[in-house]
């Protein structure tokens, strides 16, 4: 059987931003609106991030997305600048479908434990040992990992194209989230190698904490993103991407939901259900480390200030550049996700 190499791989977590007082947050709130109507700009913010930055996209015509729709979206607005509000490859996936658009980021640095856990050079080779395979990845990757995969999917998308994959008789190379890869293949029976990356913020999940609570809760229902960990993604009433938890958080009857993914989901599911009550799973028991505790601290390195920062530079300091080679590279397998996408909505299947 073939296996992915064995890498290690450690993060250097960054520093939560420092607050901001009632009045700096006014005021930088203020600033950006004026700023994104004097420079043609959008914001396009990730359900993670926080709920100020959030509600800001919402009420400046901006949008609040999934990781899949974040990239359709910024690609068919009409503004000249998109300030995207998540991590890197967000940013990174934007630059490479709208090149003739200026796409600036509250932090460039700010990562992903899953990129990071699939350096291209790795990555690659391991896919030249097996010709044989289709390339897979998982949008959560770089754009030179992008320029060497035959698709890219995200969350949202990854249960269909690989379905259809397996339909062709196809076998897959998947990178990098074992979990969402070890998911996928056990809901299609595609023949599939997986890469050995982690999200720093699902791993962490705990089954046996979460059945605990759900001790406390006996008529709350579990919504599982599926980089959590088997055993969590086994016990979950909904399992699904960002937009997909959101949609099920308002179809499913329970008024208590505990809610395994990040953090900063809640404030579209509070806005959308206002009678429910949330719950964040525990990311404690036996073994826990929490690094994170349901919070991305990428994502958490977006901030107003930054925001404000980002539009005002007029420098490098913010922006988002792909080299020209691996951008024609990496449009091909995001095309050709975009395309799938569009043409399921067109059959109503999705
Ligand atoms: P979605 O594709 O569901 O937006 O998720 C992105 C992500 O980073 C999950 O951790
Ligand atoms: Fe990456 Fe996990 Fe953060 Fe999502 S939550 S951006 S997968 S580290």
């Amino acid at each position: 059987m073939i296996q992915a190499p064995d890498i290690s791989w450690s993060y250097t977590l960054p520093e939560p931003c420092a607050p901001l007082s009632a009045e700096q947050t006014e005021s930088y709130r203020a600033r950006i609106k004026a700023l994104l109507k004097e420079k043609n700009a959008v914001l396009v913010a990730h359900y993670y991030t926080d709920p100020e930055i959030q509600a800001l996209a919402e009420e400046t015509g901006g949008y609040v997305a999934d990781s899949l729709e974040m990239a359709r979206l910024g690609r068919d607005h009409p503004a000249s600048t998109l300030v995207v509000a998540g991590v890197r490859f967000m940013g990174e996936t934007a630059k490479i479908l709208s090149p003739e658009k200026r796409v600036v980021m509250p932090a460039l640095d700010a990562e992903c434990s899953l990129d990071l856990s699939c350096p291209v050079d790795e990555f690659s080779d391991f896919c030249d040992q097996h010709p044989d395979h289709t390339v897979v990845v998982y949008a959560n990757t770089s754009a030179a990992v992008k320029a060497r995969a035959d698709w890219v999917v995200t969350s949202s998308i990854a249960l269909e194209i690989v379905d259809h994959l397996e339909s062709e008789g196809q076998k897959i190379i998947w990178g990098p989230d074992i979990h969402l890869g070890r998911y996928i293949q056990q809901q299609t029976g595609a023949e599939m190698v997986l890469w050995r990356g982690r999200c720093i913020v699902h791993d962490e999940f705990k089954a046996s904490a979460i059945a605990e609570l759900r001790k406390q809760y006996p008529d709350s229902a579990l919504l599982v993103h599926p980089e959590s960990p088997e055993d969590v993604v086994a016990m979950a009433d909904a399992v699904g991407s960002t937009s997909q938890l959101i949609k099920a958080a308002s179809e499913l009857p329970n008024k208590q939901l505990i809610i395994a993914t990040e953090r900063g989901i809640f404030y579209k599911i509070q806005q959308l259900c206002p009678d429910k009550e949330l719950m964040a799973a525990p990311t404690g028991g036996t073994g826990a480390t929490c690094q994170s505790c349901a919070h991305c601290p990428w994502m958490g390195m977006n901030s107003l200030q930054r925001i404000c920062e980002a539009l005002e530079s007029g420098d490098s300091s913010h922006e988002i550049e792909v080299d020209a080679e691996i951008r024609e590279k990496a449009l091909v397998p995001l095309n050709r996700m975009l395309d799938f996408s569009a043409s399921l909505k067109a059959q109503g299947k999705i």
